[in-house]
């Protein structure tokens, strides 16, 4: 049995059940309710047997209340005999806003990832995060969850492998995801040149040449929110003659009608992790729990 005691509340509870299966940890499920005015309050079935009590929140959606959902259930597993506490963040938002892109900003991240250890947070397990050097701002023990392997694995069953596949990243910023997922399909990757405006938030793309005719391309992604920067790369790569364009991202967020969007610039098939509940039907699933239960373990030993 896993040296862990698992603890979640209605924003963890989808992943921390796939987590409990995938490790054998023992599941404390909190009770939640709503005071009146809309705060939150939690209470924990039972006492933390275990010496780490690691914390499950995905955060969306409904960011800011699932920061304030870990937060409580951390102090609560240290008032309940846990010694320290491990929060799983499958998907650990504010991450994009990870420097001052515009002066007056905050840096998002940095001020979340010391909240958390504020109320004693020593671990931190997330899953492709944004990007990695975010993690530094946590001062205890952090790791970022690599879910390639287990793309890899769906999209070979899908029968996208070898060279005649390529796997492109949106941005310079996905290169790294492209070349880990790439390596393990045993195909070409790449990454085009996109840019945003920081203000109106509109994405563009750079002419950038790819080596794409009649091959199958797999975009990779961290994120899709609205859809626009996989139907804009989509469109790009059609253009360039690719023969079939397939979308893997790990987050699936989909706000409003981004699958829509993505559908219609012939993205047919898209793949998303379980990091966030409820994906929109048609998405396919990839369940990352098994992954991310060797990641936890590095962290439980080192706390
Ligand atoms: C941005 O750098 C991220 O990696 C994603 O590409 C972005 O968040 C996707 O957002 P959307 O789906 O709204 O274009």
């Amino acid at each position: 049995m896993a040296g862990y005691t698992i603890v979640a509340g209605p924003r963890g509870l989808f992943f921390a059940r796939a987590l409990a299966e995938a490790s054998g940890a023992p599941l404390l499920e909190a009770q939640h309710k709503l005071f009146p005015d809309g705060e939150q309050y939690f209470r924990l079935p039972g006492p933390v047997e275990t010496p780490t009590a690691v914390v499950v929140a995905s955060m969306f959606p409904e960011q800011d209340r699932a920061l304030v959902e870990a937060m409580l259930l951390s102090e609560a597993s240290l008032g309940a005999g846990a010694r320290g506490v491990v929060a799983l963040l499958p998907y650990l938002a504010y991450a994009r806003q990870d420097r001052r892109f515009l002066p007056g900003e905050p840096v998002s991240v940095r001020a979340l990832l010391r909240a958390l250890h504020g109320v004693g947070v020593r671990g931190l397990v997330t899953v492709d995060v944004h990007k990695e050097e975010s993690l530094r701002d946590f001062p205890g023990v952090a790791v970022n969850v690599d879910p390639s392997p287990a793309f890899a694995e769906y999209l070979r069953g899908r029968g996208y492998a070898g060279a005649d596949v390529v796997v492109i990243g949106p941005d310079r910023g996905a290169l790294a995801r492209a070349r880990r997922l790439g390596e393990r399909l045993g195909a070409a990757y790449d990454y085009l040149e996109k840019a945003r405006d920081r203000v109106t938030g509109e994405v563009t793309y750079r002419p950038k040449q790819v080596d794409v005719r009649g091959k199958k391309v797999v975009i990779v992604d961290d994120i899709v929110s609205t859809g626009g920067t996989l139907a804009k790369a989509a469109r790009m790569l059609y253009e360039q003659g690719a023969e079939e364009v397939v979308a893997v991202c790990t987050h699936g967020l989909f706000v409003g009608d981004a699958l829509r969007r993505v559908r219609e610039a012939g993205i047919k098939l898209v793949v998303a992790a379980n990091t966030v509940p409820k994906l929109p039907e048609g998405v396919e699933v990839v369940n990352v729990a098994p992954t991310v239960v060797r990641y936890l373990d590095y962290v439980v030993e080192r706390l």
